[in-house]
């Protein structure tokens, strides 16, 4: 297995180029089942989520094709041949389930696995599933699969979701474009991804209202038809590459970075010593002064604090001056990343969902060994402003959400080398 050794201790200048989102592209690539007709996307990130989702959506019949080295990807799903998502791929991944919705509607059936839990927290199904049997599914639940059905077919309702999970409104809003009838969402997720879903279903022809907002309107409609669509940028890889100039210190533009992508993590920036300028091509950041301060942090559905960057600004934590309290509100179990960054010298106290971290002067290189994708990259991150050299192992779920990293940060004079293993 690959691994990445990074020494800390250079700053960064330079640009870095943030790719389309891997949460964007992972809805987007199952909107293909709706339609008979083709849907490209284009900006697309090269991943190996991206990988998995291929595999999925072939092994139901859809023809999948790169093109452009992967910045491009062509999907026909003219014919669905096999109506069940494997645990093989499911449990690999768990935005498989986002076929759920899409099948149901199309076909009036679908199987797919449960994907179980993860490193990050249990992880139900249930906001999905409650959500499709009030458009009219009877979904059951045999040998670790779900089995859905919509005799007739999906039927508009309202419906209010007990949390705003980000998977069921996208499962949710795919199901009701092809429901006859009105669809309410009511709680729906607001996220990015999902304004950029609903952009690209209303270019297949969807009926959709609302985006954006806590209640999506979904008119249903006979059919959808092709379209092609470019993937919003990643706001999480845009956070994760500020930074790293913040960490290193120097100076780094992120392109076709927004801060309308990420506003609460840019007022945690400033408020702790960070100057954050849009451009015309993307976002600079660097430190104010010498070193940051510390700033609380509690993380939140959009617009708040994303959960998916709580555990790089942790990193960053570690050596600010003062005593910040990261509340994690979203997983229950996402401070995976802490015992590592102990071994680099940090000073985290873990109590519940609640981490408070007392700044030190410096940390020091370490190998260390992370379980998730976010986890992993405040683990490259922390290295880029520890002492020495830092080891980080299961490359593999770094792989899964970043494209090329050591390139990326290599570009901008990151000390970074990928080791591959056997
Ligand atoms: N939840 C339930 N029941 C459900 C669905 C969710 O209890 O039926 C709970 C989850 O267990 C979790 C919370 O609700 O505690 C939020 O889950 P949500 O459904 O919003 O998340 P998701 O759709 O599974 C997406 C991203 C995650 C990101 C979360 C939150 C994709 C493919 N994944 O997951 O991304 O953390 O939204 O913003 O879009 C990542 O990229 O590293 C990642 C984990």
């Amino acid at each position: 297995m690959d691994s990445i050794i990074v020494t800390g201790g250079g700053a960064l200048e330079g640009q870095i180029p943030i790719a389309g989102a891997k949460n964007a592209a992972l809805t987007l690539m199952p909107a293909t089942l709706l339609s008979e007709e083709p849907l490209t996307l284009t900006n697309m990130p090269r991943l190996s989520d991206i990988r998995t989702m291929t595999a999925l959506l072939s092994s139901l019949g859809t023809e999948v094709s790169a093109l452009s080295q992967g910045q491009v990807v062509a999907m026909s799903s003219h014919t669905i041949s096999n109506h069940t998502a494997d645990y093989d791929i499911v449990r690999k991944m768990r935005a498989s389930n986002l076929v759920l919705g899409p099948m149901l509607a199309r076909e009036h059936h679908a199987v797919v696995s449960l994907p179980g839990g993860c490193a990050i927290g249990a992880r139900p199904m249930d906001i999905h599933t409650i959500g499709l049997e009030a458009l009219g599914a009877e979904i059951e639940l045999k040998d670790g699969y779900l089995h859905a059905v919509a005799r007739g077919g999906l039927k508009g309702a309202v419906h209010e979701l007990r949390f705003p999970s980000v998977g069921a409104t996208e499962n949710l809003v795919m199901a009701a474009t092809l429901a006859k009838g009105t669809t309410v969402l009511k709680n729906a997720a607001r996220e990015p991804e999902i304004v950029d879903l609903v952009s690209c279903l209303k270019k297949m022809g969807a009926q959709i209202a609302g985006e954006g907002t806590s209640t999506i309107e979904i008119q249903g409609v006979d059919r959808l038809h092709g379209a092609t669509h470019p993937v919003v940028t990643d706001r999480i890889e845009l956070g994760t590459y500020m930074l790293a100039p913040v960490i290193a210190g120097g100076e780094v533009e992120c392109l076709g970075g927004r801060i309308s992508l990420i506003e609460a993590f840019c007022e945690k920036l400033d408020a702790a010593g960070v100057s954050v300028t849009e451009t015309d091509a993307g976002i600079k950041v660097a430190r104010k002064n010498g070193r940051v301060s510390a700033v609380d942090v509690t993380t939140e559905v959009f617009p708040g604090f994303p959960t998916d960057l709580q555990a790089q600004m942790m990193a960053l934590m570690c050596t600010a001056d003062g005593v910040s309290v990261l509340e994690e509100k979203i997983f229950e179990n996402r401070f995976m990343h802490t015992p590592e960054l102990v071994r680099m010298g940090a000073n985290i106290d873990v109590q519940g969902g609640t981490a408070t971290v007392t700044g030190v002067d410096r940390l020091k290189g370490a190998p260390v060994m992370a379980t998730d994708l976010r986890a992993s990259v405040s683990l490259i991150l922390a290295g880029l402003a520890a002492e020495g050299q830092t080891t980080v192992n299961r490359v593999y779920h770094l792989d899964r959400g970043y494209e090329k990293i050591e390139d990326k940060l290599g570009n901008v004079g990151a000390k970074i080398e990928r080791v591959r293993g056997i």
